[in-house]
């Protein structure tokens, strides 16, 4: 990862030798044979390609894949490749470009429209599950990890290092650190540090070019755009380098229920006004969902909390900045901050880190689409009370809306420093989830409907012009590109929604980066010169 000025005359050889004209889809055999040969000075890429008639071929795929929406996709690759080292990347760029294959990156597969893994046109899979390594530099703060990394194995690098240091990065563990750094990343150090994306300080990107690149050889403008754009629109990104953040020895956590019956109305009413104001060591998101009692249905809202200090600190906090909700000292654990990640991440107290290290949910793979929100006035109790009903009727059965609060920290970046520009201003995040078991088109649409029309609903009390999104909570339905040219003012609709006006600032990044516009998919940053390109 570190001797960077030893591939560029490499690269530059390459390229003298592979000059290319794109063409139309050739058979996969003329893709697979330039990938052969092309030259790979250390490890060979032939154990590392898999064609549809590998016997691999099916586990390599599915291993990744986050949501069963897309587990029996009728449009899979035609190839996948599981680098094992940058000239493998810069081989599958190459070649794709030269037999008119598109390629997918994936890291984790946790994009919630599969867009790491489906596409509707002959393409490839650059699949970065080998590329995982993890160096941890104590001494100075800072950390390389590959993008093939999970946030799970981040986390649990740095605490087998030091019990002090941690990073401010999502929630699941298996969440892959390649789209999750490059679209954002957040967790429950956002209000303390910002998200993951702020905390990058280097990156090893391949461009479309197939030269590798690093902070100082891409230029201030890819890096930016890199940070939080989504990496998949600009090449594929290798590694970054973090700077990571420090954590008590000693942090409290606590997960308090209050069901409409013991006033979550009323509470939520309060943590509205006083969520992104509290102290920034303190966070408490809430988790809302419906549940049945003695046979009634009732909604329930949890209260999930991480204190970066001690139980007695915290309830003084409470005390003075939200009684209302009633919190004892008898709900509250103290534990180091890897212990909180793993508690966080639903699993039972006393399980060893190593869990951290497993690439599989939790609770399996489901069934699911989620959307987002942001809000920026606080959501009146009829607004609030006219939402229960829906989380009573039956597709809302393993449904659920979370609040995460911001201020702190995000209050202090501003919207343009990165392309997320969701920071000061707004209260809180929204995520509305539903997941379901039954397989088929007829049960996918009953849920998605409902989803559909939870966001609809939800249209008054959020934010406007644009209502804004989540990029990492990927949502097709606020606008795609077309397969093939899409227009900037087309891109725009779904664009001003993730980043508002730094969608003009990826644009021209992009058309800077990638002219030709070969790195895209259906929510790719346009490119402005690519008129007409299929
Ligand atoms: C169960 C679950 C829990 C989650 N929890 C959180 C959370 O707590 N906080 C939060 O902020 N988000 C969370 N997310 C959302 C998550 O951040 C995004 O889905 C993120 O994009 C996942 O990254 P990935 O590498 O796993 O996904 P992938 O599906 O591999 O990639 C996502 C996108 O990034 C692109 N990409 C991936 N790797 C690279 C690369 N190396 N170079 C260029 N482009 C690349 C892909 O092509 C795709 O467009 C969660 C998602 C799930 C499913
Ligand atoms: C390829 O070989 C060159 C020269 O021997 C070396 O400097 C370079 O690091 C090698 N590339 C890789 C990817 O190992
Ligand atoms: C896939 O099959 C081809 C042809 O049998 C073989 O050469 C290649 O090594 C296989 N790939 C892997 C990863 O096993
Ligand atoms: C995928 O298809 C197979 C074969 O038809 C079926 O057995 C399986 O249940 C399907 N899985 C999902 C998640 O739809
Ligand atoms: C810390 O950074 C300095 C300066 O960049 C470097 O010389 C040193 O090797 C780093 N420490 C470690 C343990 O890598
Ligand atoms: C709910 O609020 C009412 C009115 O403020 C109060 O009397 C009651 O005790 C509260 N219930 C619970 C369970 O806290
Ligand atoms: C459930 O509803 C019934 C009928 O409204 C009511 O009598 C009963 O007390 C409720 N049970 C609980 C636990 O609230
Ligand atoms: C990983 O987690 C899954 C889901 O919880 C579990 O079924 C599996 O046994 C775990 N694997 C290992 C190696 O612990």
């Amino acid at each position: 990862m570190k001797s960077l000025s030893s591939y560029f005359t490499f690269v530059t050889i390459i390229a003298l030798l592979f000059s290319f004209t794109p063409s139309s889809a050739d058979s996969h055999e003329k893709f697979v044979q330039c990938l052969y040969n092309y030259p790979h000075n250390t490890t060979s890429i032939s154990n590392v390609v898999y064609t549809q008639s590998n016997t691999s071929y099916s586990s390599v795929l599915d291993v990744s894949i986050q949501n069963l929406r897309f587990f029996n996709a009728s449009s899979k690759p035609l190839v996948i490749v599981t680098p094992l080292v940058v000239s493998h990347i810069q081989a599958t760029i190459i070649c794709s470009q030269r037999h008119g294959l598109q390629i997918r990156t994936r890291s984790g597969g946790h994009d919630y429209e599969g867009l790491s893994y489906v596409a509707e046109v002959p393409f490839v899979i650059l699949d970065l599950i080998n590329l995982r390594e993890i160096e941890v530099d104590v001494e100075n703060n800072t950390a390389w990890v590959q993008a093939g990394a999970t946030i799970g194995e981040l986390y649990y690098r740095i605490s087998q290092k030091s019990n002090t240091l941690g990073f401010p990065a999502g929630v699941c563990p298996p969440v892959g650190t390649g789209g999750h750094f490059s679209g954002g990343g957040y967790g429950f150090l956002m209000r303390k540090y910002g998200l993951a994306s702020d905390n990058v300080i280097d990156a090893h990107i391949v461009d479309v070019n197939a030269n590798l690149l690093d902070k100082e050889t891409m230029g201030d403008d890819l890096f930016w755009a890199i940070r939080g754009g989504g990496g998949a629109s600009f090449g594929v990104i290798v590694a970054w380098k973090i700077k990571l953040v420090s954590v008590p020895s000693t942090v409290t956590v606590f997960r308090v229920p209050r069901t409409l019956e013991e006033n979550a109305t009323e509470i939520i009413r309060k943590w509205q006004l006083v969520a992104d104001k509290l102290d920034e060591g303190l966070t408490i998101r809430i988790n809302m969902g419906r549940v049945s009692q003695n046979g009634n249905l009732t909604v329930q809202a949890q209260f999930e909390s991480l204190y970066l200090g001690g139980v007695d600190e915290l309830i003084r906090l409470m005390q003075k900045s939200f009684p209302e909700l009633g919190l004892v000292r008898e709900d509250c654990t103290e534990m180091s901050w890897i212990e909180s990640v793993l508690y966080m991440a639903g699993f039972t107290s006393g399980q060893s880190t190593d869990v951290l290290l497993n690439r599989t949910q939790l609770n399996g793979v489901q069934f699911y689409k989620a959307k987002s929100d942001y809000v920026r006035d606080p959501i009146s109790d009829v607004g609030l009370e006219g939402l229960w009903p829906l989380l009573y009727e039956d597709e809302a059965e393993d449904a659920f809306v979370q609040f995460t609060p911001y201020g702190g920290r995000m209050d202090e970046i501003s919207g343009s420093e990165t392309p997320f520009p969701y920071r000061s201003g707004n209260i809180f995040h929204i995520q509305y989830g539903v997941n379901w078991q039954e397989e088929g088109d007829e049960a996918s649409k009953r849920y998605i409907n409902w989803i559909r029309r939870v966001y609809k609903y939800m249209e008054p009390h959020v934010s406007k012009s644009p209502r804004a999104a989540y990029l990492n909570y990927r949502d097709l339905d606020i606008g795609v590109n077309n397969n093939g040219y899409t227009s900037f003012s087309q891109a725009r609709i779904w664009g001003i929604k993730y980043f508002d006006d730094n969608f003009n600032r990826l644009t021209r990044v992009k058309t800077k980066v990638d002219p030709q516009n070969f790195f895209r998919n259906e929510q790719s940053i346009p490119s402005l010169l690519s008129k007409g390109r299929k």
